[in-house]
C-alpha cells in the first residue's frame, strides 16, 4: 500500500514544470474525475483542463469551474460540451481538442456505471454503460494518441476495474446482446476485462505513453444510483444497505482525488513524472516501458498474473478485432 503521507509528499512536488499542463477529463463532471481535477488545480500549477460533459451537467460544472478559478487563477478550465455515450460525439470532441492543442499530457477517463436495469442502447446501437466504460474511452485514446505522443510524459488513465479482470469473459457475445448473457455484474466484468485486453495491446504498441487501468475501491460518489430502471424498489433497498457502507469504509473525496493525482503524475508507474524513491510499479508485461499498469485502490500494481496469460490466449485478439470493427466508422 502506498501510504497517504507518501502520496501527499509526492503531490506536493507538482508545479509548473512537473504538472500535466494539458489534461482531458471525460467523466470529470462528478465523482473521481471531479475530485482529481480539484486535486490537480489545488497544486497551484499552471494547467489547462478540458472538462468534457453533457449539456445536463453544464450548470453544475460552471459552478465547479468558478470554484476552481478561485482556488487557482492559473488554471484554465475549458468546458467542452458533448454526449460522450455517442461515438460520433467523441470523435467531434477529439477533433476540436486536436485543432486547439498540439500536445495533451493526461487523458483521464471515468464515465460510466454498472447497468443494473434493463439493457438500453444508444442511438448507435451500443449498450450505454458499455459505450461509456469501454468503447468511448478507447475511442478517446485512439483519437488523442497523436497529441499524447507529442508530450514528454503522456499518460492515459481508465478508472474502472484494473486487476479484477477474468479470463472467462464471453468472447462469442462481447457486447452481451443476448439478454440471457446480460446482467450488471457480468457487464462490469466484461467491460473491465475488455479495457485491460485492449489497453495492454495499445501500451505495447505505444511505449512512449504510460497506460493505467485502475480500480478505485470504494468511493462514495453516488455512482451506484446510476444505471437502474426508474422507480425500482430493489434499487432503493440496494442503496439503503450499500451506500452507508461505502461512505463509512470507502475513501473520502479528498483522498480519492489525491490518490488519482498521484497515479496521474508519479514516476512509480513507468519512470516518467514526479521522481519516486519507493518500489517501482510492475506492469502487466513486466517490461520497463511497454505494458499496462493495473493498479488497485491502494495504488499498488496488481498484475493479475494468473489470469492475464489466459486472457491473452483466449480473448485479447477477439476483443481487439471486434473493437476495431465497432470504432472504425468513428476514426
Ligand atoms: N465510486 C466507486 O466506488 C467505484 C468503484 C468501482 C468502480 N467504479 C467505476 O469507476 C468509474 C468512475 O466512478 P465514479 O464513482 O467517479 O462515477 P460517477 O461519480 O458516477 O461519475 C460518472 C461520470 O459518468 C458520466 N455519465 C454517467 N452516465 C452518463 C451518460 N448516460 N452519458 C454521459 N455521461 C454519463 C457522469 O456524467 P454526469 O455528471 O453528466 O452525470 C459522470 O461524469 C465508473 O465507471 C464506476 O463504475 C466506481
Amino acid at each position: 500500500m502506498v501510504s497517504y503521507k507518501e502520496i501527499q509528499a509526492s503531490n506536493a512536488l507538482i508545479n509548473d514544470a512537473t504538472a500535466p499542463r494539458v489534461a482531458v477529463f471525460a467523466g470529470g463532471t462528478s465523482g473521481i474525475g471531479k475530485f482529481t481535477i480539484r486535486a490537480l488545480v489545488s497544486t497551484g500549477a499552471s494547467v489547462r483542463i478540458y472538462l468534457v460533459g453533457r449539456k445536463s451537467s453544464e450548470e453544475s460544472s460552471r459552478a465547479f469551474i468558478q470554484e476552481l478559478n478561485a482556488i487557482n487563477p492559473k488554471a484554465d478550465i475549458v468546458w467542452t460540451e458533448g454526449e460522450i455515450s455517442l461515438l460520433a460525439e467523441v470523435k467531434r470532441i477529439c477533433e476540436h481538442i486536436k485543432k486547439t492543442e498540439s500536445r495533451v499530457d493526461l487523458l483521464f477517463l471515468t464515465a460510466g456505471y454498472a447497468p443494473f436495469g434493463t439493457r438500453k442502447e444508444t442511438s448507435e446501437g451500443v449498450e450505454i454503460a458499455q459505450s461509456l466504460e469501454y468503447y468511448s474511452r478507447m475511442l478517446f485514446i485512439l483519437h488523442l494518441l497523436p497529441v499524447l505522443s507529442a508530450s514528454e510524459a503522456p499518460r492515459v488513465i481508465s478508472v474502472l476495474a484494473g486487476g479484477l479482470e477474468k479470463a472467462n469473459i464471453n468472447v462469442d457475445d462481447l457486447d452481451l446482446k443476448d439478454p440471457a448473457n446480460f446482467s450488471a455484474i457480468r457487464a462490469q466484468m466484461q467491460y473491465g476485462t475488455m479495457n485491460t485486453a485492449f489497453l495492454e495491446k495499445l501500451a505495447s504498441q505505444n511505449p512512449n505513453v504510460t497506460f493505467i487501468h485502475s480500480w478505485p475501491g470504494w468511493v462514495s460518489t453516488g455512482n451506484m444510483r446510476r444505471g437502474w430502471d426508474e422507480n425500482s424498489i430493489v434499487a432503493r433497498i440496494f442503496w439503503f444497505i450499500l451506500e452507508p457502507i461505502v461512505y463509512l469504509f470507502g475513501y473520502s473525496d479528498e483522498e480519492s482525488g489525491q490518490r488519482y493525482l498521484f497515479q496521474a503524475t508519479s514516476a512509480a508507474f513507468g519512470g516518467r513524472g514526479i521522481p519516486w524513491g519507493g518500489k517501482q510499479g510492475v506492469n502487466s508485461l513486466e517490461k520497463p516501458e511497454e505494458g499496462l499498469f493495473l493498479i488497485n485502490y491502494s495504488c499498488d500494481c496488481t498484475p493479475n498474473a494468473k489470469v492475464m496469460p489466459l486472457l491473452r490466449e483466449k480473448a485479447q485478439e477477439k476483443v481487439w478485432d471486434h473493437t476495431q470493427q465497432i470504432l472504425q466508422p468513428y476514426l
